[in-house]
């Protein structure tokens, strides 16, 4: 099965107006002969139409970071999943971990946005992972357990053909920001996990198309193993996304 990498800067809260455009703007400069590798950069939502303008007809793509699942009405300093389509974005990220730990999201909050992200064809980018204390508690399994299948939950019976563009984002909560990357054999076993988990629940062919990605701490310098392995799909990252000359390396996963 032949999935195409996905290679997606999560910018979080950086960059104003300006920045977003001048720093897309560069990376659509170095990423003009990129073609084999999906490229996706999520600013804030401030920045879309800035950046989703700037980036047309270049081979970098745009995403939200959130969004509210309500289509509309009376939810002050919220943006909902028709309006992030709108701006000419592309993907969304869902249930961040940052979301998880700051701001509330729980995994019914995350099925509703998947739901939502769905519904306009926006290409949901589920994020998942444990604490370091959940992981040396031995419940990295459990955890992500729970978090794909009430994430998922009605799609399984209802509608998985809606969720064809799905794509899994495994970021442990202890790599994220830290300098600490998952070893290649913890990736290893989590993403091949992760994929048998998904096959159980909707089929092996659906499971053999999803692309599942790597987050936390991706860098130049790791990223090649990384995307060595096997059932790993592209990487989500954070800090390394900002500077386009070190993003651009882990694009070609530096090699
Ligand atoms: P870092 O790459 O800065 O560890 O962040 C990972 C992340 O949270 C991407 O969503």
């Amino acid at each position: 099965m032949n999935r195409i990498p996905l290679i997606a800067g999560n910018w979080k809260m950086f960059k104003t107006g300006s920045e977003a455009v001048s720093t897309a703007e560069k990376l659509a400069n170095l990423t003009q002969n990129i073609t084999s590798t999906d490229i996706m950069i999520a600013p804030t939502h401030l920045s879309l139409p800035l950046v989703t303008q700037k980036l047309l007809g270049t081979n970098v793509k745009v995403g939200a970071q959130n969004l509210y699942f309500e289509q509309e009405g009376a939810f002050t300093g919220e943006v909902s999943a028709e309006m992030i389509k709108d701006t000419g974005a592309e993907y969304v990220l869902i249930g961040h971990s940052e979301r998880r730990q700051f701001f509330g999201e729980t995994d019914e909050s995350v099925f509703k946005k998947i739901k939502a992200a769905t519904k306009v064809d926006l290409i949901p980018i589920m994020c998942i992972g444990e604490s370091e204390k959940e992981r040396n508690e031995k419940n990295t399994f459990a955890i992500l357990d729970k978090q794909v299948k009430n994430g998922l939950k009605d799609f399984v019976s209802d509608d998985p053909d809606s969720l064809s563009s799905l794509v899994l984002a495994y970021e442990p909560i202890w790599a994220i920001g830290t300098g600490k990357t998952a070893s290649v054999d913890q990736v290893d076993e989590i993403h091949k996990y992760l994929r048998s988990l998904i096959s159980q629940l909707f089929s092996r062919d659906f499971a053999l198309k999803i692309r599942i990605l790597y987050g936390g701490s991706v860098k130049p310098d790791n990223v090649k193993e990384l995307m060595a392995i096997e059932d790993v799909d592209g990487a989500l990252v954070g800090g390394a996304s900002l500077d386009p000359d070190k993003f651009i390396k882990i694009i070609g996963f530096s090699s």
